[in-house]
């Protein structure tokens, strides 16, 4: 079976994500998305509530779950018996970071492989960090996120 980690904060997650989700579960036979409990950053969502936005929107791709982890990712395939991270490429400025991280996770487990798939053009602008911003500030984040989530977020952004 062609197991994949999708890892990442996703605090929240946005319609760019979910586009990486649907065309992964495509391309393996089960997709874990590793929401990373993220000890140094205050975030939006707290864990609980990242893993339970996502279960809602991954809800119709039947081969897709939903985990958190903390520590190092690799040290979460090996539980998890996976060998190989997706991760989503939206920009020449997102190539440094994502190599170097693959290139890390390589070093700690030879036996792990990092494949990127390209980001849709309608979502290359796209990012949680942004989406938290106009939330924030009363914008418009349709079309940004999943639309069953996007009261969670604005009730959550507004406090
Ligand atoms: O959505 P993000 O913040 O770009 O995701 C980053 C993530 C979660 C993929 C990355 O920070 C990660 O894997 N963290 C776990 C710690 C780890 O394994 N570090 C070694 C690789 S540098």
């Amino acid at each position: 079976m062609r197991r994949v980690v999708y890892p990442g904060s996703f605090d929240p997650i946005t319609n760019g994500h979910l586009d990486i989700i649907k065309r992964s579960s495509e391309v393996f036979d089960e997709v874990t998305v590793g929401v990373l409990v993220n000890v140094d950053k205050k975030g939006l969502f707290d864990i609980e509530e990242r893993v339970e936005l996502i279960r809602k929107v991954v809800k119709p791709y039947k081969n897709v779950k939903v985990d958190s982890f903390d520590g190092l990712l690799i040290d979460f395939m090996k539980a998890k018996d996976i060998k190989v991270i997706v991760k989503g490429l939206r920009a020449f400025s997102d190539f440094e970071y994502e190599f170097q991280m693959a290139l890390m996770n390589n070093k700690l487990d030879s036996s792990i492989e990092t494949v990127f798939m390209m980001t849709n053009a309608k979502y290359s602008y796209l990012s949680s960090s942004s989406v938290r911003q106009v939330a924030k500030f009363g914008g418009c984040i349709k079309g940004l996120v999943p639309d069953e989530i996007i009261s969670m977020i604005l009730e959550k952004a507004k406090k």
